[in-house]
């Protein structure tokens, strides 16, 4: 039997609710194919900052780095602890202390579920650079709360990271349909957007079998509205990545179908696995939160670790599920409560 030693951050919020649920369909496809799961859970949220001053202990990244991967639900609680606190003390520091350079987000309607666009037909793989870009941190403010007061914010893009970001691109659409959509806006940034441009060119000449198209961040997202069948694998700086797969999540019916992988493709550190979707106060405590998401980054997960028929196993009783809308959760129209959902899926593996 293999064995796989796996973190546990449900953090606030909903990120309770899904990641206990998913833990259901996932530990049970897992054991489906022989596969023992030793999951060690750790209470760090906003909780612990209003206790201790911090979002995780000194020795949290050591604490994590024994594992094999990571299972995190969601981390924010803006009326107690500001999101720019609760982000940078946990989400942030474990994609960055990691590496875990690239965010891989699948978008594709699952059956059953309704799209607000009439052509569903799609399948689109987004990966965003996950650690410089447009979020590298770098900048300041002077003359704070004065008529001259400046704030900066630049962007960093190395050609480390930039070109590894897009030869993995390259890789995924090796592995699927052969189609890579570059996404930048050189027409008006013209050092790092061209540099990006550049780059995604040079590495082509390396992929002769895929086909590259080059999109302006505006014109691809109407392009996921319009005609989002013509998109395979789409690859983006941070910030465009980021805004990016918010309408990817929108189209493929909702926050609560949105899965992410943060990878370390390297390996040697623990991968780490989150739904899109925040902590959702409005909702938290009510047992109605989606878990299909978090369900889907088990799948995601399973299959990182190199487990491809559990995963398939879990994707395919996922889709067995989605077809019936009473059993789902009420943002699908459903009436069922988080776990019975997760219950449900897990009958069906
Ligand atoms: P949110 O994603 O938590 O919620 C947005 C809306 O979608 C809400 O109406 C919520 O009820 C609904 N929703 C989200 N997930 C759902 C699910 N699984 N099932 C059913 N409905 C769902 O975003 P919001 O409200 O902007 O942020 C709340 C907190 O979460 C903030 O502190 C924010 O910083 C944090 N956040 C954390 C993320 C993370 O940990 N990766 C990502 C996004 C937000
Ligand atoms: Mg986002």
């Amino acid at each position: 039997m293999t064995t796989y030693r796996i973190a546990v951050i449900p953090g606030d919020g909903i990120g309770k609710d899904v990641v206990e649920a998913a833990l259901i369909p996932v530990r049970a496809a897992a054991s489906k194919h022989g596969i023992h799961l030793i999951e060690t859970t750790f209470d760090w949220s906003c909780d612990t900052y209003l206790q201790t001053g911090k979002m995780m202990p000194d020795d949290g990244i050591e604490s994590l780095r024994k594992f094999d991967s990571i299972l995190l639900g969601a981390v924010g609680w803006p009326e107690r602890v500001p999101d720019s606190v609760s982000l940078h003390g946990l989400l942030l520091p474990i994609r960055k202390q990691f590496d875990l350079f690239v965010n891989m987000r699948p978008h594709r309607v699952l059956p059953g579920i309704a799209s607000p666009l009439v052509k569903s037909d799609f399948d689109i793989l987004c990966i965003r650079e996950n650690t410089e870009g447009e979020y590298s941190g770098a900048g300041g403010r002077i003359h704070v709360g004065t008529p001259h007061e400046v704030a900066t914010e630049t962007s960093i893009f190395t050609r480390r990271s930039v070109e590894r970001i897009i030869r993995y691109g390259f890789e995924q659409a090796r592995r699927r349909r052969g189609r890579l959509a570059s996404v930048t806006k050189s027409n008006a940034q013209k050092y790092s957007m061209v540099f990006w441009d550049e780059v995604t060119e040079e590495l082509s000449a390396e992929y002769p079998d895929i086909e590259v198209k080059r999109y302006h961040v505006d014109a691809i997202a109407a392009r996921m509205i319009t005609h989002p069948e013509t998109l395979d694998v789409v690859v983006a700086s941070n910030l465009f990545g980021d805004i990016l797969t918010d309408i990817g999540a929108a189209i493929q019916g909702g926050l609560g179908f949105a899965a992410s992988a943060n990878l370390n493709p390297a390996g040697g550190v623990p991968s780490m696995f989150e739904p899109v979707h925040g902590s959702a106060p409005d909702i938290a405590g009510r047992g109605i939160a989606n878990p299909i998401a978090t369900i889907w980054c088990g799948a995601l997960m399973l299959e990182h670790l190199g487990e491809t028929a559990a995963a398939e196993n879990l994707m395919s009783a996922i889709s067995r599920v989605t077809p019936k809308t009473q059993l789902l959760t009420p943002d699908c129209g459903g009436s069922a409560k988080t776990l019975a959902l997760a219950h449900r899926i897990a009958d069906h593996l």
